[in-house]
């Protein structure tokens, strides 16, 4: 990869080199499997440090950096989702830079007037990763007036895509072709009493689809809306530790206590080979490489080595998207998007920084700290971990980190169910909570959960069903001091 580089930066690297810095690459993206290689007293040490706290008289030591090492140190307001980890190296700063880029791409149809004729489309969401996932932090909700912000709906039928739509519908087309499909979101109120008589009033999607350029959607076709969620600390996410996710596992809820979280396996499409989902709101990809290739076929149709296909979510039953031209160009391989630009953009997804943590040592953060553990939110917001330690996880070795996710699927009730049927339609991955205070310094406002339907961190706590059920009411039922320092706490992360 390096060669394409420019020459000035080639150059710079080749003096880190005679500087003997090791780890000019990049991270590994392998998902490490058990800690085998930790001598008992380093397994002991992590045991120990990434045991939940008790005491909430003072903030724990390294709580303020919930990326560890990797951690953004300054404030930097809304473009607090925008820095690499602290630590990178001057190779991995600059593939950073390549990768932001192309992040913020807009992609053009082919053939375009240019020579670099993308590919765009035909179907698609959006021109470019950074349309939904705004200032690297989540998408916009649909507003319920007609503004449908960055929503997706994924369309599933059982385990399978719609045979006509395929696993998206895609709401834009190149010029000369029809859209899938327009969607309307519309809001129902559904008014909530909290113990003290404040009354709080969530606001209950639905959607409308009209315009499917292909008939009717499948008889077994069921849409889920999916919001982009943030993307920091997504690399540190990829070095957790397999077996540390596995002890957290509780599938048949064997110690009786109301959770039982499962790690969701998926397919490699790479290798073929099962393993753990830790990316998406139901743990659909396993890695950050797997999941922007999809990105790109699916919200941009762009292809990859990974999902060679030019036309992306087109499926056999749409010719006339399959016959477009494509933007595949003979001197840079058989893909859309070649291998070198998707590593960049791997790179620097997964080099994302969490912020540092503020205000961790306030009398009422900590106050609502204790609150956020007595109501069982750490069941599933699980504190902290510590990552595999081996050089291949670059500046991601050997973290104590501080998500605030088992990275485990849980039934969360029919409330948030999208439907379908299956057991999958009521479960949901814990998303991690760190940054999740910075969400309307960097987005402009709130919008939470997968669907962003709660506009405040409240509304997101009451939606809470299912096994979190218990946790939820356990924060209904708190005096309003109690719940606005509970708040305070979620917005300290
Ligand atoms: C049309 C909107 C849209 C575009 C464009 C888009 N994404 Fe996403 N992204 C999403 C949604 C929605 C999800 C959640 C998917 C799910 O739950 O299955 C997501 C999830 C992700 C995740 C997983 C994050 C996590 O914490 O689990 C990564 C990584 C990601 N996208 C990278 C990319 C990259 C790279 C691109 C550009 C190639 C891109 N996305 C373009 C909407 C978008
Ligand atoms: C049984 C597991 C479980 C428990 C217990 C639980 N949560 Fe969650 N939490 C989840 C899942 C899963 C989601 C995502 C649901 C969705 O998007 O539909 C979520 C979402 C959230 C969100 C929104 C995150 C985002 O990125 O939009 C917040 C805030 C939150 N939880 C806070 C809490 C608090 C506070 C408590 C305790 C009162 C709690 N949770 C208890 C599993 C749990």
């Amino acid at each position: 990869m390096r060669d394409r580089w420019p020459v000035t930066w080639r150059h710079a690297i080749t003096l880190v080199l005679i500087a003997a810095v090791p780890a000019v690459g990049l991270a590994a993206a392998s998902a490490p499997g058990a800690r085998g290689h930790l001598s008992a007293a380093e397994l002991e040490r992590v045991r120990a440090v990434t045991q939940p706290t008790a005491d909430f008289s003072k903030p724990e030591r390294f709580e303020a950096m919930p990326g560890g090492a990797t951690t953004l140190r300054k404030a930097a307001g809304r473009k607090s989702f925008s820095f690499p980890a602290a630590n990178i190296s001057f190779g991995g700063r600059e593939a950073f830079v390549l990768g932001e880029a192309l992040f913020e791409k807009l992609w053009v149809s082919a053939p375009a007037s240019t020579k670099a004729s993308d590919g765009l489309g035909p179907l698609f969401n959006a021109r470019a990763c950074s349309s939904c996932h705004i200032r690297n932090g989540r998408g916009l909700a649909p507003d319920g007036q007609g503004n449908e912000g960055s929503l997706i709906l994924a369309l599933t039928a059982g385990a399978k895509a719609d045979p006509v739509y395929g696993g998206q519908l895609q709401t834009r087309a190149v010029q000369g072709l029809k859209a899938e499909a327009t969607t309307r979101t519309v809001y129902e109120a559904v008014p909530v009493r909290l113990a003290d008589v404040t009354e709080v009033r969530l606001r209950r999607p639905a959607y409308n689809v009209a315009g499917l350029a292909h008939g009717p959607l499948g008889s077994q076709t069921w849409i889920s809306p999916r919001l982009a969620p943030p993307m920091i600390g997504l690399g540190l996410v990829e070095q957790i530790v397999l077996s540390d996710l596995q002890a957290l596992e509780d599938p048949h809820d064997l110690d009786g206590d109301g959770i039982s979280g499962r790690i969701r396996w998926v397919v490699d499409p790479e290798s073929g080979k099962k393993v753990a989902g830790r990316y998406g709101w139901k743990a659909s990809r396993h890695s950050i490489r797997s999941q922007s290739a999809s990105a790109f076929a699916n919200d941009i149709g762009l292809s990859t080595t990974l999902f060679p296909a030019h036309a992306g979510d087109c499926t056999p039953f749409q010719p006339d998207c399959l016959e477009r031209p494509h933007g595949a160009q003979p001197h840079l391989g058989p893909v859309e998007v070649p291998d070198t630009v998707l590593e960049l953009v791997t790179a620097f997804v997964g080099g994302i920084a969490v912020p540092k943590r503020r205000d961790v040592g306030d009398a009422q953060v900590l106050e609502g700290k204790k609150l956020f553990y007595g109501a069982g939110c750490t069941s599933c917001h699980r504190p902290k971990f510590v990552t595999w330690r081996g050089k291949e996880a670059g500046a991601n070795n050997f973290q104590l980190i501080w998500p605030y996710s088992d990275f485990l699927l849980h039934d969360m009730g029919d409330g948030l169910a999208d439907g379908g049927g299956t057991e999958l339609a009521r479960e949901w991955r814990t998303p991690p909570l760190w940054g999740i205070g910075l969400t309307e310094t960097v987005l402009g406002q709130g919008n939470y959960l997968h669907d962003g339907r709660a506009r405040t961190l409240e509304e997101a706590i009451l939606w809470h069903g299912g096994e979190a059920r218990p946790a939820r009411d356990a924060f209904a039922a708190m005096a309003k001091d109690r719940r606005i320092a509970l708040i305070a706490f979620l917005k300290s992360l």
